[in-house]
């Protein structure tokens, strides 16, 4: 039994492809005022055919483990948080097991957008229990190969990319204090991508009514997602025993801007504290938390000491939240300038 669990290694990979609103604008009827007023998205990175959701994540978890200062060998777990595997089988976990030469068990874990705080939960318990010393966590979406680009309703809030921690056994007091997981499968039809699996096979007659592609009832998500944001949040502060006011970092899962502000609200959250960078890639679904807490790492926002609390919801229905009081030193040479959007959005932002 080891006493603490922790994040000891971050990284995060994201195709260099940019899809702005002007460049929406162009395909279907919408316009950069309505995104992002109603998203507070401006730009998102989609993925060219050669990056698949092994490249990206093994790109990111590349990073994470020279972060941790530990290789493939070392590793004792391989979970990958993704809707979009490269193939039905083999998992994703698999081939970036053996690109990494590790010999650790390794598997995908689906739950839409919560799905890389499921898997942090599990990190957390094979490294608490002494299952493992380290365990490697990947979350990661090409959501672009879901999406169909003439349906406004969606085409405007998904992109692509990936996100990684190392979570390690450690004695220094801290790390995770608590999570919570949930599910309610009795509506899928709010967020789900019709054919392609047991239940509907892929036929020509599928194809051409797009429905290999998401779709979504946004305001019925909408309403759910501040609730399960809201809720999960004020249950592992209360098991971590810690105030809302203690909170010195929140970092949801980037979906919606005005659900980020709505749940920040209720938590009494001042937005210095809230962690935002949904205007750069929009909902990179499972990539969103470990994408935006590397950059929260950079921007100098998490230092040994903070209490940060991780909320997020998803496809399934599914939610889950958790606390921890950061532990790992930041090197000085970690920590840049807060990132700009791309050129051509920003000049017309
Ligand atoms: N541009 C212009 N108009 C649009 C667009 C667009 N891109 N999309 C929709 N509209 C129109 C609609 O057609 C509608 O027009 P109408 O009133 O004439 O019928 C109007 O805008 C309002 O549409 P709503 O859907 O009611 O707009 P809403 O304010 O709810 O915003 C949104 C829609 C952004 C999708 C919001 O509901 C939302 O973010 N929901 C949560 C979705 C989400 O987070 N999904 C991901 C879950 S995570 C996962 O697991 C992948």
């Amino acid at each position: 039994m080891s006493g603490y669990s922790t994040i000891t290694g971050w990284g995060k990979y994201v195709p260099a492809n940019v899809l702005t609103n002007a460049d929406l604008e162009k395909m279907v009827d919408t316009s950069d005022e309505w995104i992002v007023s109603r998203t507070g998205i401006r730009e998102r990175h989609i993925a060219g055919p050669n990056e698949t959701a092994s490249t990206m994540g093994l790109a990111a978890a590349r990073e994470a483990l020279k972060v941790a200062g530990i290789e493939g060998k070392d590793l004792g777990l391989i979970i990958v948080a993704t809707v979009c595997p490269d193939y039905h089988f083999p998992s994703v976990g698999c081939i970036v097991q053996a690109q990494l030469g590790a010999t650790c068990g390794a598997f995908d874990l689906e739950a839409a957008c919560s799905g890389f705080l499921y898997a942090l939960s599990i990190a957390h318990q094979f490294t608490i229990s002494g299952a493992a010393k380290h365990v490697l966590v990947i979350g990661v979406e090409k959501l672009s190969m879901y999406v169909d680009y003439t349906d406004r309703a969606t085409c405007v809030l998904f992109g692509d990319g990936a996100g990684a921690a190392v979570v390690s056994a450690t004695d220094i007091p801290g790390g995770f204090h608590s999570f919570t997981l949930g599910s309610d499968g009795s509506r899928p039809e709010l967020l789900y991508v019709p054919t392609g699996g047991s239940a509907e096979p892929i036929t020509e007659a599928a194809l051409r009514e797009r429905r290999h592609c998401i779709k979504m009832m946004g305001s019925d998500i909408f309403k759910f997602a501040t609730r399960a944001m809201d809720a999960s949040s004020e249950f592992v502060l209360a098991e971590a025993g810690i105030k809302p006011e203690e909170i010195d970092l929140f970092l949801p899962h980037q979906a919606n801007q005005r659900i980020i502000d709505a749940t920040a609200r209720r938590l009494n959250l001042p937005p210095e504290k809230v962690f935002i960078n949904i205007d750069r890639y929009g909902n990179t679904s499972a990539a969103s938390i470990p994408i935006a807490l590397c950059e929260a790492i950079e921007q100098g926002k998490i230092w040994p000491g903070a209490k940060i609390v991780f909320a997020a919801f998803g496809g399934g229905l599914t939610w889950g939240a958790a606390a921890m009081t950061w532990t790992t030193p930041i090197p000085e040479s970690m920590i840049a300038a807060p990132p700009q959007l791309n050129a051509a959005a920003s000049s017309r932002a």
